[in-house]
């Protein structure tokens, strides 16, 4: 006998591919992210300052976003986000503290915006992976996020234990008001992560253009869902705060642009349904992902995906999650090299 199977297979452990095998890890690596964060004297001494700035790129950039959502509803600090690319170059404000936030630790701009904060005296914490990578040996603080290897190039578990990592420190900063909502985030989760969303793909498949809109929270988790669209299906997937979408793009609507619209329950759920009734007044299929049993946002799109009742920080997650199903699905469908995206770096260690 011989063996039929390559080491390369074996990695992925029975998943036809390392981004659908780190998807399923997601659950795992965000219980042990929050848990390990929680756990880690350095958090209370960190003492969070009052404004703080966080700088990354690409998806980092979204999961900061996200943070800064929430930090500033939940525990009332002003969070600024900047692209490293941009805050190594211009200067804004001088803040407290900046933090970096990369899941390689090595990509250089982010480097370069950690360099210059600590050159303008700001101390600094660094969110990453990768144990002794550059950032780790630049920054005063680091927390590390427990997302073991990610091989794929698309980021998927780094971004939930990114996500992990600031969701501990806002639950620090809130004096514990999240313990038990972060505990068992993991199980909402869990339920997304085998839908295959053959009604969503069959009609985003063979549009060359598509929007994601998304209000509050949702609007990073929008962005980032666009994001995973373009870089692994090469659909040019553009990102949204929903109300902006009348301001210009409304011009694009029409039969060919489908619109990922995100309705879960929030204070500005009504005005998302109104939304969405506009876009679809334009011509615009809508595939909406709201909660489970949300038979009013099932009936004006054309396609719903429900994901299970939660807390928004629990929800920012799952539909995160969902995002990158559709990505992979609709990837998968088009016959797109899924783990190594044509022109795309894993890390990008140059200017
Ligand atoms: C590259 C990767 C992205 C990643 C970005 C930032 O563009 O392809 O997936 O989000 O770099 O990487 P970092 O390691 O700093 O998080």
């Amino acid at each position: 006998d011989h063996i039929t199977w390559s080491l390369d297979d074996a990695r992925k452990g029975g998943f036809e591919h390392y981004m659908l095998k780190e998807i399923y890890e997601q659950p795992k690596v965000f219980f042990d992210t929050v848990k390990s964060t929680e756990n880690d004297s350095r958090l209370p001494m960190l003492r969070i300052p009052a404004e703080v700035t966080v700088v990354a790129c690409g998806t980092s950039y979204h999961a900061a976003l996200i943070f800064r959502y929430l930090a500033e509803e939940y525990s009332h600090k002003r969070v600024s986000v900047e692209f490293a690319s941009e805050f190594k170059y211009y200067t804004p404000p001088i803040r407290d503290m900046v933090i970096a936030v990369t899941q390689s630790g090595e990509t250089a701009d982010t480097l370069a915006a950690i360099e210059r904060a600590k050159s303008r005296n700001c101390s600094t914490l660094a969110i990453t992976n990768v144990l002794g990578s550059s950032i780790t040996r630049i920054a005063d603080w680091t927390l590390f996020m427990c997302a073991g290897p990610e091989i794929s190039v698309a980021a998927t578990k780094s971004f939930t234990a990114q996500l992990a990592v600031f969701m501990a420190i806002l639950n620090e900063m809130c004096d514990g008001r999240f313990t038990d909502t972060l505990a068992r985030a993991h199980c909402s989760v869990e339920r997304v992560l085998s839908y295959e969303l053959e009604d969503a793909v069959a009609i985003i498949k063979n549009a060359s253009e598509m929007f994601y809109v998304g209000r509050g929270v949702f609007y990073p988790v929008a962005l980032e869902g666009a994001l995973k669209m373009k870089e692994i299906s090469y659909i040019h997937a553009e990102g949204y705060a929903a109300g902006e979408l009348k301001h210009g793009p409304f011009a694009l609507l029409s039969e060919e642009t489908p619109v990922v619209a995100i309705c879960t329950p929030s204070p500005t759920y009504g005005v998302m349904l109104s939304n969405i009734k506009e876009m679809k007044a334009r011509g615009a299929p809508v595939i909406g992902i709201g909660a489970e049993g949300d038979t009013e946002a099932q009936s004006i799109v054309d396609v719903f995906i429900p994901v299970p009742e939660d807390h928004q920080i629990v929800q920012a997650l799952t539909v995160s999650v969902v995002l990158q199903l559709l990505a992979y699905h609709t990837a998968i469908a088009l016959n797109r090299d899924i783990d190594k995206p044509r022109n795309l770096a894993k890390s990008v260690t140059v200017e």
